[in-house]
């Protein structure tokens, strides 16, 4: 599915949240780089969006994308090397990581992890590939908040949002899937107790009325 809409994906991720990604990314990484990181990787990095903000902001880092679909992969590889950024995008699932143990001092996921068939396997690699005092950043669309802007925001997510995202893309199912799947996902304490689960501290922050939420998980293991 990521793959068949990876074109358009760029265009819609503007068009539909009218810029505010924008914030919520740059809140995300430079919560990620607050520790100075010298390896921070970017899961399901797709274009690749997030990856080139870390790069940008800390030129010094080693930064990484990795992704399972090669397509989006293509084109965050275009991205970098039209702006001069060395980051290897590599083609990996969040499952099972191909990353050795303790390597990463920073871990970014933007609108992702929603994505992984098994959140607790996904939190379990993701420890295991933090070093020892590593920052993991989770920026995710919670369930929508009841009442009030909640309720315009739920109209505005399953009704217009997967009619536009279906004419533009040509996929109208990955724009239903969107709204689905955001129903579904975990709220954010209940997120924040599975990342404690697998060993991170958890805090969370809340953008935008709740729209969007920044769990940010570090690891306490001794070095
Ligand atoms: C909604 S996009 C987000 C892309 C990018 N992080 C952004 O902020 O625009 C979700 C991405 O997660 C990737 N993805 C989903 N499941 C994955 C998995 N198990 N392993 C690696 N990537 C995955 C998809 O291929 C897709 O590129």
């Amino acid at each position: 599915m990521f793959s068949e809409i990876a074109l358009r994906y760029d265009l819609l991720n503007r068009l539909l949240s009218a810029g505010v990604d924008r914030s919520w990314r740059v809140a995300a990484v430079k919560a990620a780089l607050e520790q100075n990181p010298r390896r921070i990787l970017d899961l399901a990095t797709g274009t690749g969006d997030m990856a080139l903000l870390l790069k940008r902001l800390a030129p010094q880092a080693e930064v990484v994308g990795a992704d399972f679909a090669p397509p989006m992969l293509e084109l965050a590889r275009q991205k970098a090397q039209k702006l001069g950024l060395e980051i290897p995008f590599v083609e990996a699932d969040a499952l099972n990581l191909p990353f050795p143990d303790r390597h990463f001092e920073a871990i970014t996921i933007a609108f992702g992890f929603r994505n992984f068939a098994d959140y607790t396997q996904a939190l379990a690699e993701l420890y295991r590939v933090m070093a020892p005092g590593g920052r993991l950043c989770i920026l995710e669309f919670p369930p929508p908040p009841q009442g009030g802007l909640g309720a315009l925001y739920r109209f505005y997510f399953t009704r217009v949002l997967p009619w536009v995202g279906g004419l533009v893309s040509g996929n109208p199912a990955a724009y239903r899937y969107l709204p689905a799947s955001v129903e579904c996902f975990p709220t954010p304490p209940t997120l924040a107790g599975m990342m404690n689960q697998a060993g991170f501290q958890t805090r969370y922050r809340l953008f935008t009325g709740g729209i969007a939420a920044l769990h940010i998980g570090q690891k306490l293991e001794a070095p």
